[in-house]
């Protein structure tokens, strides 16, 4: 008895866990249900090249890229290589309870300057900056350049802009974008939670997965 009782628990573990999943949304193929990435402005931000910057070369990076794709974006309002005048953006709307962003950094010096400054908002509230200096060499590199940690699961807005105001350079190259969501076909996880904790006196103390 003892025994079927715990495999009942350990199961609604898995179910509870299986609930949770990373949907990557891409740059220009976006994801499952037709979730995109908006660009503004839409100009700024070429597929397969670096918007922003007519005569920058077009960076032969699509074999590091998911989906073989990226956008880039060049900003710098004192560059006369830069037509854009205002920072640029790329916005994603997703209902999950957590994001982060995929891109690849330059380390090139030149034609455009890898140096990178991104700031990234949730929901209009501005939760962290990312920069980054390239070292010299003809190298690219893939790299998560944001995070959020939790978030609660809800409808939220995710922003990541190019660069700033009176700045100075900046390129971005976005990849991807991955949120986590729970998968509401199954189960809901509260749900399970609740029923693990009512059990959970019984439970013993290594039964968590
Ligand atoms: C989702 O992504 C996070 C962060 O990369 C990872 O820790 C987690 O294991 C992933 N979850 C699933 C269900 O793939
Ligand atoms: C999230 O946003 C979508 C699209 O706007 C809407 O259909 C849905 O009802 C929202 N969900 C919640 C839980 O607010």
């Amino acid at each position: 008895m003892r025994c079927l009782w715990l495999v009942t628990v350990l199961s609604l573990f898995q179910l509870a866990s299986a609930a949770i999943v990373n949907i990557t949304v891409d740059d220009q193929n976006g994801g499952p249900d037709g979730i995109e990435i908006s660009y503004q402005p839409p100009n700024s931000w070429v597929q397969g090249a670096i918007g922003g910057c007519t005569d920058c070369p077009t960076p032969a990076i699509s074999n590091l890229a998911y989906m073989n794709t990226f956008h880039g974006s060049l900003f710098n309002q004192g560059n006369q290589k830069n037509s854009q005048q205002s920072p640029p953006s790329a916005i994603l709307a997703f209902f999950g309870s957590s994001v982060s962003v995929n891109c690849i950094l330059s380390n090139e010096v030149s034609n455009p300057v890898g140096i990178s400054r991104m700031t990234f908002s949730v929901d209009g509230i501005q939760r962290n900056t990312f920069t980054y200096t390239p070292t010299g060499s003809s190298t690219f590199q893939s790299a998560t350049v944001f995070s959020s940690g939790p978030l609660g699961l809800a409808n939220h807005t995710l922003e990541i802009k190019n660069g700033a105001t009176g700045g100075g350079s900046s390129l971005v190259i976005l990849d991807s974008i991955t949120y986590s969501t729970d998968d509401l076909t199954s189960p809901s996880s509260s749900a399970l939670a609740a029923s693990q904790t009512v059990q959970a006196p019984d439970s013993p103390p290594n039964s968590s997965p």
